[in-house]
């Protein structure tokens, strides 16, 4: 008999969690500049990029497409580009993270070409890329997709225009800025997305000589340059995974510091915090929280950046549940992410979905489970609960949890969880 083997993370609930933990650098940052740093032919050396599954998605297309990475003593990783070929990008390197859609905007400047398959990822809803190629289009891009496969081409060069999003996508942002600073002229993108993330690309993209900046609070202005050069960068600290450590503690009542991460990236969430009856105190880069009693469930609606980050609804969702009071919590945009509603519910939380709005009753007492992670952040609420729960909590299919948070069972058991990750076997089908 055949037999097949995968990963489950077991927690022991319920814990509190107390501590310090040091945060990775931001996933959603380091791969548009790892994507970005094709533009240029000389090396690019990038700090505090996150060990994390998919940057090395992105790390094998850039070696695909023949740039040399080189992975450092002091930890930093260098991209050079010099030789780097554009090449067909196939599903093999597309199918696993949707942040692959963003070498479409650097091939396409640097090569007035591309053919790339069309992105992979967390499955949370409906993703369409109609922005991204609509945009590219107004560079001057010739684009059609075909069985799957984005072919682009822009044989004398992209010219800058004016692009008004429809909606603040982070990644049809992050394509443009990238397309447009070796495009001829200026270009202006209205409703641009104004995530931490965001400007830490403008910062790298600047230092490589491009010429990208906010006009006012609703535009962003690129006027494109011949060339880019290389330079040096340090990635932002991950306010996704801080705000993840954050709420666990939280829900735990517990008393947990968040280092190499900036405040600033997390106000509302902490203002969110403060009304539960936490106490936050932070510096520069550092976060503190102290969940004295049982929190006030608070209700939220998710928003692009300064709002309510969509990355961490699960997770809230998940504080809400054992929290004092019923709640709401609301997506506006995913119209999807709700995988993880029936998986909580199995931990014995009372939960009522409406389309993209999820009702709590809160003050719940879960009691630990058999679960199943579907996407990244679900897997962190389930984590969440997990350590909340009474008894044994087993999360199944861990590869998720590996895509967003860096050394996760290390970091938790130093701040007091017990959790283990642990072999199972199935008959293969
Ligand atoms: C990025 C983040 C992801 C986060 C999301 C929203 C990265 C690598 N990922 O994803 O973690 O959840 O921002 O904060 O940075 N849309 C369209 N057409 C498009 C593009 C987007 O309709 O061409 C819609 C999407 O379906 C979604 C919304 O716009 O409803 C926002 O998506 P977008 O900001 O583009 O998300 P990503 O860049 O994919």
């Amino acid at each position: 008999m055949k037999m097949s083997s995968t990963k489950k993370l077991v927690i022991k609930g319920p814990t509190t969690l107390n501590g310090t933990v040091d945060i990775a650098g931001a996933k959603n940052s380091a791969l548009p500049i790892l994507a970005a740093s094709l533009l240029t032919q000389d090396k690019v050396i990038l700090r505090n990029i996150p060990k994390l599954s998919d940057i090395i998605s992105m790390l094998e297309s850039l070696c695909f497409l023949d740039c040399k990475i080189c992975l450092n003593d002091d930890e930093s990783i260098s991209i050079d580009s010099d030789q780097c070929k554009e090449k067909p990008i196939y599903e093999k390197l597309t199918e696993k993270t949707r942040a692959s859609i963003l070498l479409l905007g650097p091939l396409l400047a640097k090569f007035g070409e591309a053919t790339i398959a069309l992105p992979g990822g967390c499955k949370i809803g409906e993703r369409p890329i109609d922005y991204h190629i609509s945009s590219l289009k107004k560079l001057g891009a010739e684009i059609h997709i075909k069985n799957n496969i984005v072919h682009a081409s822009a044989p004398n060069g992209l010219k800058g225009n004016t692009i008004h999003l429809a909606k603040p996508s982070v990644g049809a942002t992050e394509n443009i800025i990238m397309a447009a600073s070796l495009a001829k002229g200026v270009t202006q993108v209205h409703n641009f997305a104004k995530e931490p993330e965001i400007h830490d690309l403008v910062d790298f993209l600047n230092k490589m000589g491009a010429k990208i900046k906010l006009l006012d609070d609703s535009c962003i202005e690129i006027t494109g340059v011949n060339a880019l050069h290389g330079c040096q960068h340090k990635i932002i600290g991950d306010r996704l995974e801080a705000g993840t450590y954050l709420i666990a503690a939280a829900a735990t009542r517990g008393s947990v510091t968040t280092t190499n991460v900036n405040p600033n990236h997390l106000t509302c969430v902490l203002d969110k915090l403060k009304e539960s009856g936490a106490n936050i105190t932070t510096t520069a880069n550092s976060i503190s929280l102290h969940m004295p009693n049982q929190p006030r469930a608070i209700s939220v609606t998710t928003m692009p950046f300064p709002g309510f980050p969509t990355d961490l609804q699960a997770q809230w969702l998940a504080f809400n549940i054992i929290a004092q009071g019923n709640s709401k919590v609301i997506d506006t945009i995913y119209e999807n992410r709700i995988s993880h509603v029936t998986e909580l519910e199995k931990l014995g939380a009372h939960l009522t979905l409406k389309q993209n709005e999820i009702s709590a009753d809160g003050s719940d007492l879960l009691q630990g489970s058999d679960v199943r992670a579907t996407d990244i952040r679900a897997s962190a609420s389930l984590i969440i609960a997990g350590l909340t729960a009474k008894g044994e909590t087993h999360i199944h299919n861990t590869s998720f949890i590996d895509r967003g948070y860096v050394s996760l069972e290390e970091k938790l058991r130093k701040i007091g969880a017990i959790i283990n990750r642990k072999r199972e076997y199935a008959k293969a089908s």
